[in-house]
């Protein structure tokens, strides 16, 4: 079953650019992390730490600016052969799944940031940029908030995970042309 393949079944360049954008950004804040919770106390770790930090702020600024753009400019309709193809239940997994990603792209970053502030380590964008706390300090919270980081991020890697591997279904089960309208494929 093919799908219309015209330039208006497809996210718009913006839209495309902020998903490989940010799926890159992720898996790389993902996975420092990861690497740095591992290390022992030491000048590369809070180096790291800080890294991990800006770059995850970074993100949570390009999601709102993501979201702006989302909420402005509606993505196409799944095509009709699509439609057709796929059982309720997969409608739902579909809309659902974007739906708990765009919640987890805030939810990550703003449980890190509130965790970091409550255990006094304000952030300084850059190095240059001091953003307000969300929380004061109050380290029995921060000790409370810390594992919830981690939990959200992993939700948010396996949410992606369960993204990929459905758009790999449309790929190569369905053959349904999907993976064109977010720019990957003809
Ligand atoms: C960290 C990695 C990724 C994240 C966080 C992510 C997130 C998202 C989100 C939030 C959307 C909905 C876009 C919107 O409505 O604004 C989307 C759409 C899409 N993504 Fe990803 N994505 C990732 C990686 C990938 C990869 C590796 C593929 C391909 C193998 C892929 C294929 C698609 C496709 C085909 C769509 C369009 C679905 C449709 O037709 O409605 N994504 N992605
Ligand atoms: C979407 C962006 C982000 C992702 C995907 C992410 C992901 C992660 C992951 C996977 C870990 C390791 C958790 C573990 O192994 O238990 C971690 C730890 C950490 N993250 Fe993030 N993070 C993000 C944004 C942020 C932001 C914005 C901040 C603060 C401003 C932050 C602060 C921290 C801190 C302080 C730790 C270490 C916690 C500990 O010592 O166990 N993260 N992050």
């Amino acid at each position: 079953m093919r799908a219309s393949r015209s330039s208006s079944s497809r996210y718009t360049h913006v839209a495309i650019a902020f998903h490989w954008l940010l799926a890159l950004a992720l898996v790389g804040v993902f996975g420092v992390g990861l690497y740095m919770t591992g290390l022992s106390f030491s000048p590369a770790k809070l180096k790291l730490m800080n890294w991990h930090k800006w770059a995850g702020v970074t993100i949570l600024i390009l999601s709102f600016l993501r979201l702006l753009w989302r909420l402005t400019h509606r993505p196409p309709p799944l095509p009709a052969q699509v439609v057709e193809g796929m059982p309720l239940w997969q409608r739902a997994a579909h809309h659902g799944t974007h739906y708990l990603l765009y919640l987890l792209f805030f939810a990550v970053p703003l449980i890190g940031w509130a965790y970091s502030s409550a255990a006094g380590f304000p952030i300084v964008l850059f190095g240059v940029l001091p953003l307000p706390d969300l929380l004061s300090v109050d380290k029995a919270l921060a000790e409370s908030i810390k594992p919830w980081h981690g939990t959200a991020a992993f939700a948010l890697a396996a949410l992606v995970l369960l993204h990929v591997a459905a758009a790999l279904k449309h790929h190569l089960i369905d053959r349904d042309g999907l993976l064109a309208r977010i720019g990957l494929s003809r």
